[in-house]
């Protein structure tokens, strides 16, 4: 029999990240300062970010060195198992090869991680006290609420209303690393009290809970702001997964015809697929299919444009698929990927064609999640439930063709529980987002 698990050793573990920006053709358009509609330099930004982060934002160097501070973290659980999911192969009857890279093994039981190690070290340097974030699933403020304490930092999440209802072990998970933790919308800022007296009963959204966390940050000076997704340098962290996979693949005798990955604001798909991105401009056949909600369908229905990152128009402008940042998307259960955008690198890929965005639906992610568990025995967190759908499409389009297929195995479903409740008594129901509805959502987005 091949071999189960292809693992490497602590020192086989990256030691730069892979910056994918200077080799995205036609390059990226540059953030702009909503007030003047000009690109927005790092000194703006500095209110609510380190330079240590910001310098990695604009960078157009392709490697970055990981601090031994970080790597020394990341050995916790790094580097990640890649598994060949041959019993998941068997079940669905395909010729096909079914790799996955593991990242439900972090402490906090996602790729998160991966960066929240970085930002708090980064913030830590530059002697930053504190740190507010929002978080959709619970897994980023749990990734944040870890990191920060090991480096000695304090923590504030705020965390969409529906999560928190949904996911209550997440909030004891926080509690456990000694983070603070509210449901957003929020009676703690000026901007999660104007929309509870608007609408007292909302579900939240990531926009409102992210515009709250910058309201936080921007109005102490002991605290600065941490986002898990969508920014450049987010993803430049979440590059290891790919690095450690192609390595992963090369020791396996393998390569990816394809890869597969969930996208929320786009970090773990960007994460596993940009290392590779190099061998496909030149020339190799491969390609890279990012898996969304139905329910949230940025890339598939969105407008490429400029938007604000959060409801309360605070963020500077990002270029990217966007459904418009007034809309809430339906509480789904894959809280993860309920956002209104697209990181601008995984939107500039879209663009050059270079990544094939697909919609499902969450019933059927379910019901993928659960034949993975039955197979492999691991229970997925709903947003990877959409990465493993997206793979179990690719491997049974044609059940005879041998191609090799790796996914990104974002985070175990093991507080989520819950949902797959909810799933199997019949209580969840898929939801297609009207075009009018989305035609309505976008309209009010800037004019540049
Ligand atoms: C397990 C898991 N997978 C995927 C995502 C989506 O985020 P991203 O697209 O940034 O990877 C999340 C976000 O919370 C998550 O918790």
């Amino acid at each position: 029999m091949k071999q189960k698990k292809i693992l490497l050793e602590e020192s086989e573990m990256p030691t730069q990240w892979y910056n994918v920006m200077p080799d995205i053709p036609n390059g990226m358009q540059p953030p702009l300062d909503p007030e003047t509609k000009q690109p927005m330099g790092p000194e703006k930004l500095a209110a609510v970010f380190p330079m240590g982060l910001l310098e990695q934002e604009m960078s157009d160097k392709s490697w970055i060195d990981i601090p031994e501070e970080i790597q020394e973290v990341l050995h916790i659980w790094r580097p990640a198992p890649l598994v060949r999911a041959n019993n998941l192969e068997a079940a669905l009857g395909t010729k096909a090869k079914i790799y996955f890279k593991y990242e439900g093994v972090s402490p906090s039981g996602s790729h998160k991680t991966n960066s929240a190690v970085a930002q708090a070290y980064y913030n830590k340097r530059e002697g930053v006290k504190r740190l507010s974030t929002e978080t959709g699933a619970g897994q980023w403020g749990s990734a944040l609420s870890f990191a920060t304490h090991k480096f000695g930092l304090e923590c504030k999440v705020y965390m969409v209303r529906v999560s928190f209802d949904q996911k209550p072990y997440r909030k004891s998970m926080m509690n456990t690393y000694g983070a603070e933790i509210v449901a957003s919308p929020s009676p703690d800022t000026a901007f999660g009290r104007k929309i509870l007296e608007t609408m007292p009963d909302t579900a939240g959204s990531l926009g409102i809970a992210i515009s709250e966390a910058l309201e936080d940050a921007a109005t102490r000076d002991d605290t600065k702001y941490a986002l898990g997704s969508v920014l450049n340098h987010v993803i430049l962290h979440q590059s290891i997964i790919g690095l450690e996979a192609k390595k992963q693949m090369e020791k396996a005798g393998d390569y990816p015809d394809v890869i597969v990955g969930c996208c929320g604001g786009g970090s773990n798909f960007a994460g596993i697929m940009t290392p590779f991105l190099t061998d496909k401009l030149e020339g190799k056949n491969i390609r890279f299919v990012g898996v969304e909600p139905a329910s949230c369908p940025s890339l598939t229905k969105g407008k490429y444009a400029y938007d604000f990152g959060d409801v309360a128009r605070m963020t500077p402008l990002l270029y990217m698929y966007t459904l418009g940042h007034d809309f809430i998307p339906p509480g789904i259960h894959a809280g993860g990927l309920r956002y209104h955008g697209m990181s601008p690198i995984v939107s500039a890929l879209v663009r050059e064609n270079l990544i094939e965005p697909i919609s499902v639906h969450q019933l059927e992610c379910f019901e993928s999640g659960r034949l993975f568990a039955q197979t492999e025995g691991i229970i997925p967190a709903p947003e990877t439930c959409h990465a493993i759908r997206g793979a179990i499409i690719e491997a049974t389009r044609d059940l005879n063709d041998p191609k090799t297929i790796l996914f990104n195995f974002s985070g175990h479903g093991m507080l989520d529980l819950s949902s797959y409740d909810k799933f199997y008594s019949g209580d969840l129901h898929n939801y297609e987002f009207p075009e009018e509805a989305i035609a309505e959502a976008t309209k009010n987005l800037p004019q540049i």
